[in-house]
């Protein structure tokens, strides 16, 4: 498959090491092309060129950046995103000086769906956004296995999303539609949950019920 990645740092240089190694042909943009702090020491990683660059190679697209430089993203590559699936691994924060990460959305809307009403035309999915790239590296390929929550609208995503958590040796679990992706995001109550996948459906409910 033709993996775009917007976003290269931490989580998303990590990704694009795995999913080559998994036969994947995999793009990374960055700002401005060239610079890429993911892909230090990751020999895997050749390709990089500008978001929009990636965005167009991917037949499927993941978007990992700082929430940040989010819009600014979008607007420079909903083009190239429209009709694919979009894997979101964002949360919704921005770094206030004293104050830490603080929410960067209104209380009733999540990531995904912000994400969704500026590149309206895209598939998007939440997935990857839970755990840090630590727990994933310590976890990836091994018994018991890691569940990985998806949330989307879109069935291309959706079996796209499936397939690319399997080939780097985690367990999809569908967490429902995108007004779900809120559970999984900071301030959730799937956020830093590192759940096995036999715990998954437990988990899952219990995150539905929850009074958060
Ligand atoms: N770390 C975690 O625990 C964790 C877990 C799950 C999800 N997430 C989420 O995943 C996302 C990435 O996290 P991370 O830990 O990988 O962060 P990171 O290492 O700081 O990487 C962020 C990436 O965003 C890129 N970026 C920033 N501004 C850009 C711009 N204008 N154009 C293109 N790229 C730009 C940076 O590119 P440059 O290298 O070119 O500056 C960097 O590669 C965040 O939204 C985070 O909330 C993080």
């Amino acid at each position: 498959m033709r993996i775009g990645i917007i976003g290269a740092g931490e989580l998303g240089g990590s990704l694009a090491e795995w999913w080559t190694q998994a036969g994947h042909d995999v793009v990374v943009g960055s700002a401005p092309a060239g610079h890429l702090a993911g892909a230090e020491g990751r020999p895997a990683i050749t390709a990089t060129v500008t978001a929009a660059d990636a965005a167009t190679f991917g037949e499927v697209v993941l978007f990992a950046p700082d929430w940040a430089a989010a819009h600014t993203l979008v607007d420079v590559t909903a083009g190239a995103l429209a009709g694919k699936p979009v894997l979101d691994a964002t949360n919704p924060v921005v770094w206030r000086d004293g104050a830490g990460y603080r929410r960067a959305v209104p209380d009733d809307l999540s990531g995904l769906e912000t994400l969704a009403g500026w590149a309206p035309d895209a598939h998007w999915v939440k997935a990857f956004n839970t755990v840090a790239p630590s727990v994933l590296r310590r976890r990836r390929g091994r018994d018991p296995l890691l569940a990985e929550f998806i949330c989307t609208d879109h069935r291309d995503a959706r079996a796209a999303a499936t397939r690319l958590i399997q080939d780097v040796g985690f367990a999809p679990f569908f967490a429902g539609g995108g007004s779900n992706a809120c559970l999984t995001e900071t301030g959730g109550p799937l956020q830093l949950r590192e759940v096995d996948v036999a715990d998954a459906t437990a988990t899952f409910a219990q995150a539905v019920g929850a009074n958060w």
